[in-house]
């Protein structure tokens, strides 16, 4: 009889797998989220072993998590020669482009993501998807100020796009929910975002769109926990 394991333990293989890239003395983004909670707690571990290393955390949540594992991080002014940032992700597309944002992070974790030399992208087998879009919204990071303007020219370019779809205002206990940099979230929820790359460019053209959760040509090596074991994926160029 075959046994199925839970997710928690494809997404815990993935980021140990990531863990495994990290050198001694190196500057390493860390991620938000579930699965990258695992990656945290592995370089804990490497940490108490032995390993010198860095963080640049993406989030409070991440930063305290990598606090209690005695992993030292950098401030948010300094200059940053981010080694590898790793991270977890929504969804997945075939060229290695993400869906982020879930966890409302988008925003530092994109920065993170360019400044770091390479991107390494921790998850279970669930978030590949054929195309972006879909059963999972594209969070997009916006002003307060005009965010109901915002909103409507956003649908206004999916619309434009062919993609039509619904955007809703993220909540939380009954309020907007704030960032961490104190914006909202939209959630475009559209069934099927074609060209990732020209919508990205074309919504962050839109004044009161601060990011997307569209991460596009940012992978440099995917990682896949699965019930087999992990899938390694290089992009073939960033
Ligand atoms: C946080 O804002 C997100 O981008 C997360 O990285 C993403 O939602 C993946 O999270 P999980 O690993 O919890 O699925």
């Amino acid at each position: 009889m075959t046994t199925t394991e839970p997710a928690d333990q494809l997404k815990r293989r993935a980021a140990e797998a990531a863990v495994g890239h990290v050198r001694h003395g190196q500057i390493i983004g860390l991620g938000t989220g579930s699965t990258a909670k695992y990656m945290v707690l592995a370089l804990g571990d490497k940490v108490r072993a032995g390993l010198a290393i860095k963080g640049v955390p993406t989030s409070t949540e991440t930063a305290e998590l990598a606090r209690s594992q005695g992993i030292e991080l950098l401030n948010h002014d300094q200059a940053w020669q981010i080694d590898v940032a790793i991270d977890g992700a929504d969804q997945v597309d075939p060229q290695l482009n993400l869906i982020k944002g879930g966890g409302g992070a988008l925003l530092r974790e994109k920065i993170v993501a360019a400044a770091a030399r390479q991107f390494i992208v921790v998850v279970d087998a669930s978030k590949r998807v054929p195309a972006l879009g879909g059963a999972f919204p594209l969070p997009i990071e916006v002003a307060v100020f005009g965010w109901r303007s915002t909103e409507r020219q956003i649908q206004a370019v999916s619309d434009a796009f062919g993609y039509g779809g619904t955007v809703l205002l993220r909540e939380k206990d009954g309020q907007p929910f704030q960032t961490e940099a104190g914006n909202y979230i939209l959630d475009l929820h559209v069934p099927r975002i074609d060209d990732p790359a020209g919508f990205e460019t074309r919504l962050n053209e839109i004044p009161g769109v601060v990011e997307t959760g569209l991460f596009v040509g940012r992978t440099d090596i995917l990682i896949v926990g699965t019930q087999q074991g992990i899938e390694v994926r290089q992009a073939e160029r960033r």
